[in-house]
Parts: structure tokens; sequence; C-alpha cells
């Protein structure tokens, strides 16, 4: 069973199209159950992420996230902001390692933010941890010995968290090019130097994998300068947030952009890298292909339906072929009809 949490926004919009374009390429052998996430799910019940579809979620073979997030959320508490039902789900299920691969499909190099020949080199995977980093330690608000207000949010990893990314990525890139790029920021942090040692233990397993090094703020500006130098990424959680949405606009739109979130199994959620949108919910401006992509990941990883999942990847690129374009790519095609493209091509 695939559990679908639609959530905000746009959320509901782009996970419709994933779920046609699976219908089709699986006919009835999948089974479909939705559940309530992000503001939604706060608005109807109390909660971003209500206990049933944490149970919904436990319960199925993988998972189709759309996307949460509501400007009306903002002045929640923390703890009951739409944006916890997506970390909460990362956390509670284990999922710790994030796939995002990142590259051009060929007919949208004159989307992409930089120059059609530098663009077109990009073929990468970032590979970010999900599970710990700043995004999970302590944090709160105090006051000063001085009487001012002062927010903390605590950066750490511990070694095996490191060590379990790093296999991660170390086997992906033994699955591509053999290449694996490590981001961290050494020079300053001391989470990112046990980081750094880390990694370079692991390797001693994967001599057949090319490890480099590379400072965050460097690799920002490499990732723009010459984004086919790099092959895997393998990155905190932070960094990896940062970096992922940054590669999505090289390779053209944070629309195109899908990615797996995966536990220690492959059991996986597997959501666009894009948010909810709200300026544009509901008018069908949305791209609903990071969505379509994502529903590949979990056809091939969770499912292990490989040839589907080649299918639909291939009838993404025959779609863009003839011409559909929604906004963010430089066209009027709204989400429903960019949906028609990918079926009419399967
Ligand atoms: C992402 C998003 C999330 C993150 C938000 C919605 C909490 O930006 O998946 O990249 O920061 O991880
Ligand atoms: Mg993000």
């Amino acid at each position: 069973m695939i559990a679908l949490l639609p959530g905000d926004g746009i959320g509901p919009e782009v996970v419709a199209e994933a779920r046609r374009v699976l219908e089709t390429v699986c006919g009835d052998a999948l089974a479909f159950e939705e559940g309530a996430v992000g503001y939604s799910a706060y608005e109807a019940g109390g909660h971003p992420l209500p206990d049933a579809t944490l149970d919904l979620a436990r319960r199925a073979d993988a998972i189709l996230f759309g996307a949460v997030g509501d400007p009306r959320g903002d002045a929640l508490p923390r703890g009951q902001r739409p944006e916890q039902a997506i970390l909460g789900l990362r956390k509670h299920l284990g999922l710790f390692a994030n796939l995002r691969p990142a590259r051009l499909y060929p007919e949208l190099a004159d989307a992409s933010a930089l120059r059609p020949e530098v663009a077109r080199r990009i073929d990468l995977v970032i590979v970010r941890e999900l599970n710990g980093d700043v995004y999970f330690g302590e944090k709160g608000m105090r006051t000063t010995a001085a009487g001012r207000r002062e927010g903390y949010d605590i950066m750490s990893y511990d070694e095996d968290q490191v060590a379990a990314i790093a296999r991660v990525g170390f086997e992906t890139a033994r699955a591509r090019g053999r290449r694996l790029c490590s981001i961290d920021k050494a020079n300053v942090l001391e989470t990112s130097q046990l980081w750094r040692d880390v990694v370079i233990e692991v390797a001693a397993g994967y001599p057949d994998v090319q490890l480099s090094h590379m400072l965050v703020d460097n690799a920002a500006m490499q990732l723009v300068r010459d984004p086919g130098q790099f092959d895997v990424i393998v990155t905190g959680n932070l960094f990896g947030d940062i970096l992922s949405d940054q590669a999505s606009m090289c390779a053209g739109s944070i629309g195109m952009l899908p990615s797996a979130s995966l536990d220690a199994s492959q059991k996986g959620l597997y959501e666009p890298i894009h948010g909810s949108a709200p300026d544009i919910a509901g008018q069908g401006k949305a791209n609903p292909l990071a969505t379509i992509l994502s529903a590949a990941m979990l056809l091939r990883y969770s499912l292990g339906l490989s040839d589907e999942a080649d299918r639909i990847e291939r009838a993404v690129a025959t779609a863009l072929s003839h011409g559909a374009r929604t906004p963010d790519i430089g066209g009027t095609t709204t989400t429903s009809a960019m949906g028609e493209a990918v079926l009419a091509a399967l």
C-alpha cells in the first residue's frame, strides 16, 4: 500500500497527477490510502502530523508526499507548525538518507539560470543527511545576562550518523561515476571536523571511489561555476537543504527535482524538493514533474519496479520534447495538462 500525503498549497495538485501516472503504469497492482499532513491537518485536528497519519505512514510500503507549509502556520508555536509534519515523519520513521538527483533535460537548457553550455553538464546526486544537524539539536529562545533576547540551535552529529550517511554516499557513487565530494565547513565547525574525519575512515572500505572534500561556501560557488564537476555530493542536513535548492535552479527549475528519503531498509518517503508555494496554489500553475519523478523513484527504490520507473522517466522526457512547459519552465501548460502530456507519452 502506498500512503499519499498531499499536504498544503500545491501539494494536492501535484500528488493527484503523480497518482494518475502510478495508476496508469501499475494498474490495479497498487493500493493507495490518503492521510492528512501540514496546516490542513492542523486545522482539521489540531496537529500537523496526526497519529493516524503517522500510523498510516508506518503501515505503508512507501509514502508519496506533496508539500507542507502555509503562511497562517508561521505564527503557531514551532511544534504545531506545518513543517513539523515532514520533520516528524523523517525522524519517527528513521528516514536518514535523502537522495536528490539533479540533471538537466536537454530541452530545458534555456530554463536554467546558467548559460546552456554550463547547465548542460549537470548530472549529480546530492546525498543529504536528514535526521541530525542543527535541525534536531536543542533549540530555544533565552535571555542573555545583558537582558537581550537570544535564539539558539545546537549543531551536532555523532560518528554513527556520519558513518551511515557516508556509506550511502559511497554506495551511490559506486553505482554512478565513482566520485564522491563531501561538503562541510571543517575550517570553522567542530561538527564538520568530525564529519570529515569519519568520512575519511569510511572511505577505507571504498577504494574504488574517489573521495574529495569541499567547504560549503566554495561548493555553493562551484555549483554555479561548473556543476558538471560533481558526481555525488554527500553533506549534512542544513548544507544539503540549501545546496539542493541551488542545484535545482541550475537544472532548470525547482519544479523538476524529485527526492527519496530512505531508512536503513530502503523503505522510503518520496517528495518533490519544492515547497507548498501558497502564492500559486489552486491555479493550475504548479509543475507536477518533480512529484511524478518522485513517484518513479518510489517504484525503483521501495518497490523494486525499475522498468516501470524508467518508463515514467522516459515519458517525462517525451512530454518535454513535445513542448509541454508549465510557467516555471517558460510555458503556459497547466498542472493537469502536464500530467496528461506524461500520460499520453506512456
Ligand atoms: C526540504 C524543505 C524542508 C527542509 C522544510 C519544509 C522543513 O525545505 O525538504 O528541503 O528544510 O528539510
Ligand atoms: Mg529545502
